[in-house]
């Protein structure tokens, strides 16, 4: 939106204009609180994944709140994360080839900057521009933990990369990461814990096998939100990277309780044109539905079943006529991160009013 057409702070939520991604900053306050809490008591530090909200706004909340650190997912982010002040981040995936690595050298002058790496001649590029910048960066190898994405396997191939790391001039071998997104969602707690702990054996593993070889493994970080209980329960732990939590999203609500959703979109009814339908003038260009279609709050039975680019379809089995053309109706997207890669403001909100409006500055970010 121009600046013209923002609302001023102290509005009521349900007349701000839609489509709008509204935060409830008591909600996302408590979930930050909540996780510090809980890493603290368990000696864990936390470095939040700022992929999901992608904001030094919130980065610094979570900061103030006592984390680490932030995580994040490509140069990009971390980019907006250091010039908005964050001081120490380390980047989860693996940076290739020479544009991204010389955007990382002007990082790692300024900033902490660590980085996911899997592969020995990435370690050799990256050791070469660090040289060649007068830089240090720090290095964790990312380990395989049953994700099948990234990550070398526990074993030899761990233990020879963390030596490449530690011999490359201009790197700091940090430690291992690895990440369990295949069991962060699991529905069942037992099924997920066990998954979890599956995982974390690889990554014990492969962190044996360095400290074996006589390298320090300082970093051993994991978690995502739906297993930061289990695996940051695990004393070899040092880091938890959890990323969704801050503002939980409908899929994750499947998963736990833990954290209390404070995500949704306001949309607006555009036209009632049978007695069961609503459409609203929320699509897939301001909803994600890869994890399916969002909830809608506040209306029970109601149910959004189709999403076109700029409008949804909402069945309604309420009495005749509601919602009426003109109401607004919020609704859970089902998974937080993509739903906010597609806004440029948050919307924050206390106790049902306007609060601020906040730049999503890494929008757009996937380079
Ligand atoms: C490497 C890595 N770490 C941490 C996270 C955060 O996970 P979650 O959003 O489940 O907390 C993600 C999310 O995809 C990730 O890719």
């Amino acid at each position: 939106l121009s600046i013209e057409y923002l609302p001023l702070p102290g509005l009521a939520v349900e007349d701000i204009d839609t489509p709008a991604l509204i935060i409830d900053i008591g909600a996302a306050d408590e979930n930050i609180r909540k996780l510090q809490a809980w890493c603290d008591a368990h000696n864990l530090g936390v470095r939040p994944h700022a992929k999901t909200h992608k904001s030094p706004f919130w980065a610094h909340r979570q900061l103030e709140a006592g984390a680490i650190g932030l995580c994040a997912s490509k140069v990009s982010e971390a980019e907006v994360l250091i010039n908005g002040g964050v001081s120490d981040v380390m980047i989860t995936s693996q940076i290739v080839g020479r544009p991204k690595i010389e955007r990382l050298m002007g990082l790692a002058g300024r900033a902490n900057v660590t980085v996911a790496v899997d592969r020995e001649d990435n370690v050799r590029d990256l050791s070469e521009a660090a040289v060649a910048h007068g830089a240090e960066l720090g290095v964790v190898v990312e380990v395989n933990v049953g994700q099948d994405r990234c990550g070398t396997l526990p074993g030899e191939a761990t233990t020879s990369l963390a030596r490449a790391a530690e011999a490359a001039p201009g790197l700091r071998f940090d430690g291992l990461l690895g990440y369990e997104g295949h069991v962060v969602a699991t529905r069942d707690a037992g099924e997920r814990k066990a998954g979890a702990e599956a995982a974390m054996d690889r990554l014990f593993a492969a962190a044996d096998g360095v400290e074996a070889a006589g390298l320090p493994v300082n970093v051993l970080s994991a978690a995502g939100t739906g297993t930061y209980n289990v695996t940051g329960a695990m004393d070899r732990i040092t880091d938890v990277q959890c990323g969704s939590y801050i503002f939980m999203d409908g899929d994750y609500m499947e998963v736990m309780d833990d954290f209390r959703p404070a995500l949704s979109v306001l949309s607006t009814v555009v036209s009632r044109p049978a007695p069961d339908l609503a459409v609203l003038d929320v699509g897939r260009k301001s909803i994600s539905m890869d994890r399916g279609f969002p909830k809608v709050l506040g209306i029970p039975g109601a149910e959004v079943f189709a999403l076109s680019e700029e409008h949804g379809k909402m069945s309604v089995t309420q009495k005749p006529g509601t919602p009426a053309v003109g109401e607004k109706v919020a609704l859970l997207p089902m998974h937080g991160d993509t739903t906010i890669a597609l806004h440029t403001n948050y919307f924050v909100a206390r106790a049902g009013k306007l609060e601020s409006i906040v730049d999503i500055a890494a929008r757009g970010c996937f380079t």
